[in-house]
């Protein structure tokens, strides 16, 4: 789908007492979008960011939000973090009794909707809702923590959505230079990496590196 990979630092990984700067750091470093991992302690057993964060970081950056809801019930929250400024809205099938409601929400705010998996869910659980979306989402750790070692087998998804989904597609966890290459290679899109650039000295050199 796209041209170049698309690099979008998570920035779960990022030094919170000072959020306001990593986000300048990985715009000027040449990050394409700001992956923001939204947690509630229910989906996931970990308690992240809210769309208070979301609208404080909203005016230093010009950087795409690529928002991935790890919560329950996520319809509910839609509107609230289009408003604090996200760009994307991307929900879990697991976590969503109506993907098409929660979808139908997300365009009526003008904004541009994904779905996820997770590492135990079919890729048939998509086919339903791969004709809304933007972009498919695929888990290659189990969600809820950074640092986590990638899960080589889900690339077997990524080429299995690509057969039937014209979309971007998108992996999550676990991504480092030997693993985006993979990626790169099955038909990756786009690479969230947290550890892999907030772990790093140099991040600018850190995102061109998984470019590969
Ligand atoms: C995990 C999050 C990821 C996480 C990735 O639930 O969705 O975005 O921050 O971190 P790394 O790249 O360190 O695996
Ligand atoms: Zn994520």
């Amino acid at each position: 789908m796209t041209d170049k990979t698309l690099i979008a630092p998570s920035i779960l990984s990022a030094n919170f007492s000072k959020l306001g700067e990593e986000i300048k750091a990985i715009e000027e470093a040449g990050a394409d979008w700001a992956h923001i991992d939204v947690m509630d302690g229910l989906f996931v057993p970990n308690i992240t960011i809210g769309p208070l964060v979301v609208k404080a970081i909203r005016p230093l950056s010009g950087l795409f939000f690529d928002t991935h809801l790890m919560i329950e019930d996520p319809v509910k929250y839609v509107d609230q973090f289009a408003d604090a400024g996200s760009d994307m809205i991307t929900f879990h099938i697991e976590a969503c009794r109506s993907p098409e409601e929660t979808i139908q929400k997300i365009r009526a705010k003008g904004k541009k909707a994904g779905v996820s998996i997770k590492p135990g869910t079919a890729v048939s659980c998509l086919d339903k809702v791969l004709d809304k979306v933007d972009m498919v989402l695929v888990m290659t750790v189990e969600p809820g923590f950074g640092g986590q070692s990638f899960m080589g087998g889900m690339l077997e998804k990524v080429k299995e959505i690509k057969k039937k989904f014209n979309g971007y597609i998108q992996i999550d966890g676990g991504v480092d230079k030997k693993t985006a290459k993979e990626a790169i290679t099955a038909g990756v899109d786009i690479l969230v990496a947290g550890t892999a650039v907030f772990g790093q000295e140099d991040y600018a050199e850190a995102i061109r590196s998984l470019r590969g």
